[in-house]
């Protein structure tokens, strides 16, 4: 039931093309699949041909028109064996099958939601569809005929050109498609229903026009205009940046309300979950436009790097996706602020990914088993693979990184590649061997680099001593030493930065020092006094990083630093040990403590009116809970985390009151709402001040006054926040809640904001909060948007409400787990990664986690999806 890399190969038929035909009932659909096969040369004439299904019933088929004896096939709801094939020429398989979109809650294969038809194939959905050979390495085009109720279907859709429909018989009409593109199975996509629609269009680099169309529930129509212009900006970057042009006439994008992730690339007709298209002030807040815009950024280059180029088998995940994010960070970097954009990034890395890699279900950027693939959809496959692809452009530089690409495009459109193929056209782009580097695909687990400092006044060099130590994970305890980029300055008394004569110990390019064995120095000469060093810049290596500085280093790689990065980095590693001696202080009941130096920097970079209001922002957000507790390591207590957190908040606030006082006026931005980066980032400066505003007030009244005067989501959602994080029980919180809730009662997309503020309300509370909102006739447990925002944020974002010292938190997680596993595998198996980090738990916490979880296992009738999950998480 392991699926193993090292067992890949190539089918031994070759499919040749794929003609499709659906006559859609909600109940009772049929499908006919006709298939032309041709046997791989060399194949064995006794081979059979195998085909994957799921859940399936064959209801017909045939060989070249005939139908296939008894004898000749083996049947099952998994697979379909057919013998005795034609030697040579090719042959014709047509297979009918029956299936029940309405029945359907997986959210896998064809189903049906608000009344609509859609699919979703990747990673091995289509199998639920017909008997097919459901593998991204089998490429073939597509025909599609579309069969059905002509008023109940007026939009009938499938991948690549339209060609044609009309009248079937009465009452039904049919609509024809074809994807002259060979696709992987997993790339197919039938969309069929009522449905609105925007339309614009685009004309390529070669003056080429595309029809561009978004389809929305009728009446939200205007609500897509945003995702309409983030696709326009995103099919002329591609150009720009990376030559890639569309390559259909018709470029469709489909929102639907039920859908297990956040959206999915299928050839000319991405489905999407439609938080991530609709978006007005009204309803969305900045964070929202600034997701819409990357995910339809992401889907829109998958045309490219996932569709035209594909993944070979799994394993390859990270080939099209770790690609695909760095292209969309890239994007967002340059239609934004890059500084800010990449702090974002860092951000989330961190408090996704580092546990992950630091956990039982740690695994490599490139793993080489797997039980489930739909548990690989990872940060780690996704974010760690995206940083990756970043430090191959940091080793190889822009114009060899460019060449790279370009290579890639040429060499392997229309093929299904490996990782493999991909470093090797950056090898043979550049002349650069990456062989070491590679390892980055292959060894789990976050690098830890120690690094010690040496500096020389009368010889004016700079000893740098680093070490990497990369630790051990499920399955892997022996590791190799990997070549680390790391972007660095040293920066001299008065904030420039000294330009050494001479390197010696290892290789240093432009400002990027190799790191490629466990132990290495690098000297420097020529440095006329003492350097503050600024290491792994921009964060060009996603690792750990131990270097002992003083406050004052820190302090002055905050102010001069030229990588705004970089002082954003120095700000958090100057407020980590105070949250760390927070947290210590708190659970031994000691009074807290907060080096004034280090709220000094802070206020400073706040109130510096040279940086943009957004890195302001970024700056004065503390390292989230999650993160102390990761640097704490072990042994957590989250209640203390949190208090000591909460305490230091207070101090800031104090001593910054003058400070937020005047951002708060200063930051309102007038006029009509735009979504544009400098506004957001002044909303977001303003909005972190009115946070700290309520810290050093301690009442709800400057809240509740921005609750009430709030023109635009994203104030409107902070201002509520800060009311029920901070002043849960009192009446302006009850009253804005309601308020909220009539506003926009309907909006399904915004209830699950009144959800999740509330499943995020610190404390004992929590629990109790979450399970009477599950009684809320507005909280759809058949909805992933509804699950997520209510028990997935609970379980993901409430450190003190989830970890309950008396373990109810684990224990409801569990008993949700095993309510949500026998309809959605997909989604019960996410929210249980939730439960990562527990080994890091202090004693208690963690037994009562493990017996949560040990509940969970012992349940004879999990899914595939759980329990691979759960038996990873407690044996790792
Ligand atoms: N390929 C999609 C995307 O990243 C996500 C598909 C997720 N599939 C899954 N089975 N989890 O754009
Ligand atoms: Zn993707």
């Amino acid at each position: 039931q392991i699926v193993h890399l090292a067992d890949y190969r190539p089918t031994d038929f070759v499919l040749e093309r794929v003609d499709l035909t659906f006559e859609l009932d909600p109940t009772n659909t049929k499908v006919d699949a006709r298939l032309i096969f041709h046997r791989r040369e060399g194949v064995d004439l006794s081979a059979p041909l195998v085909l994957d299904g799921d859940e399936l019933t064959l209801s017909g088929l045939l060989l070249d028109q005939n139908e296939v004896p008894a004898a000749q096939y083996d049947v099952t709801p998994e697979s379909l064996t057919i013998r005795d094939l034609p030697a040579e020429s090719p042959f014709e398989i047509t297979v009918t099958t029956y299936i029940n979109p309405e029945a359907n809650s997986q959210l896998m294969g064809l189903y049906r939601t608000n009344g609509i038809y859609c699919t979703q194939c990747e990673a091995e959905g289509f199998r639920r569809i017909s008997y097919f050979p459901d593998r991204p390495d089998v490429l073939a085009p597509y025909t599609i005929t579309i069969i059905g109720d002509k008023a109940a279907n007026p939009v009938m859709l499938s991948n690549g050109n339209f060609l044609g429909g009309a009248g079937y018989d009465e009452g039904r009409a049919f609509a024809a498609w074809f994807d002259p593109h060979p696709k992987p199975s997993y790339l197919f996509a039938l969309v069929a229903g009522d449905l609105g629609v925007v339309e614009d269009t685009f004309v390529t680099m070669s003056e080429r026009e595309v029809t561009l169309k978004i389809y929305v529930e009728h009446g939200k129509e205007a609500r897509a205009a945003y995702a309409m212009d983030a696709l326009k900006r995103s099919m002329k970057w591609d150009e720009e940046r990376f030559g890639r042009e569309y390559d259909l006439d018709i470029f469709m994008i489909v929102a639907v309300s039920d859908f297990n992730m956040g959206a999915m690339e299928n050839k000319g007709l991405n489905v999407f979950n439609d938080k991530y298209v609709l978006a007005d002030p009204e309803i969305a807040t900045d964070q929202d436009y600034a997701n819409i815009e990357a995910i339809i950024a992401h889907e829109y280059f998958h045309n490219w790097t996932g569709n035209r180029i594909t993944c070979r088998d799994w394993f390859q995940l990270c080939l099209k996706e770790g690609l695909t994010v760095y292209r969309d960070h890239e994007f967002s970097a340059d239609q934004r602020s890059r500084a800010v954009k990449r702090i974002a990034e860092v951000r989330h890395l961190k408090s996704e990914q580092f546990p992950e890699d630091a956990g039982p279900l740690a695994h490599p950027v490139r793993p080489t088993k797997y039980r489930e693939i739909n548990n690989f959809y990872t940060t780690t496959v996704y974010e760690k693979g995206s940083e990756v692809t970043r430090m191959i452009a940091t080793l190889l530089g822009r114009d060899d990184f460019k060449a790279g690409m370009d290579l890639y495009f040429e060499r392997h459109d229309g093929q299904a590649v490996t990782v493999e193929d991909f470093v090797k056209s950056f090898e043979d782009a550049s002349g650069r061997d990456l062989t070491q580097f590679s390892l980055w695909y292959h060894q789990a687990g976050t690098p830890l680099v120690t690094v010690s400092s040496d500096y020389d006044q009368a010889s004016g060099t700079f000893k740098l001593s680093l070490e990497q130590m990369i630790p051990a994970t499920p399955g892997q305890t022996a590791k190799e030493p990997m070549h680390i980029p790391l972007s660095f300055a040293l920066i001299l008394d008065n904030g420039s930065p000294a330009v050494p004569t001479k390197v010696a110990g290892g290789e240093v390019t432009g400002d990027v020092l190799h790191l490629t064995e466990r132990r290495q120095s690098f000297t420097f000469t020529g440095v006329s006094s003492r350097p503050v060093l600024s290491l792994n810049r921009s964060f060009s290596a996603p690792i750990n990083l131990h270097l002992d500085q003083t406050p004052a280093d820190l302090a002055h790689i905050a102010r001069h630093d030229t990588d705004l990065f970089a002082r954003w980095q120095a700000l958090t590693d100057l407020a980590l040990p105070n949250l760390m001696h927070a947290a210590r202080d708190a659970r031994d009941g000691k009074e807290i403590t907060c080096d004034p130096s280090f709220v000094a920097a802070l206020l400073e970079a706040a109130g510096d009116e040279t940086l943009e209001p957004a890195f302001r922002a970024q700056a004065l957000t503390l390292p989230s809970e999650a993160d102390i507790a990761r640097e704490l390591g072990g042994n957590n207590d989250p209640d203390a985390i949190h208090a000591g957190r909460d305490a230091i908040l207070s101090e800031i606030a104090k001593a910054g009151t003058k400070t937020f006082l005047r951002l708060f006026e200063d930051m309102k931005v007038d006029g009509a709402f735009t979504p544009d980066a400098a506004s957001a980032g002044k909303r977001s400066l303003r909005n972190t001040a009115l946070s700290y505003l309520t810290y050093a007030e301690g009442t709800p009244a400057r809240a509740a006054a921005a609750f009430a005067s709030a023109d635009n989501m994203t104030d409107l959602a902070q201002a509520l926040a800060v009311l029920a994080h901070r002043f849960p029980d009192a009446p302006e919180t009850t009253n804005a809640l309601a308020t909220f809730l009539a506003r926009f009662d309907g909006n399904a997309l915004v209830v699950d904001k009144w959800f999740s503020t509330q499943a995020t309300i610190p404390g004992a509370g929590a629990l109790a909060r979450v399970r009477a909102l599950m009684e809320n006739p507005r909280f759809i447990a058949t909805n992933p948007n509804r699950v997520r925002s209510l028990i997935g944020t609970f379980a993901f974002g409430n450190p003190t409400g989830f970890n309950r010292a008396d373990g109810e938190g684990y224990r409801f997680l569990a008993e949700q787990i095993l309510a949500i596993d026998p309809r959605n595998p997909q989604l019960a198996a996410r929210i249980l990664t939730s439960m990562r980090s527990w080994r890091s738990l202090e004693p208690q916490r963690a037994d009562h986690a493990r017996a949560a979880l040990t509940t969970i296992e012992q349940t004879p009738t999990l899914s595939t999806d759980v329990r691979d999950i759960v038996e990873r998480m407690l044996k790792g």
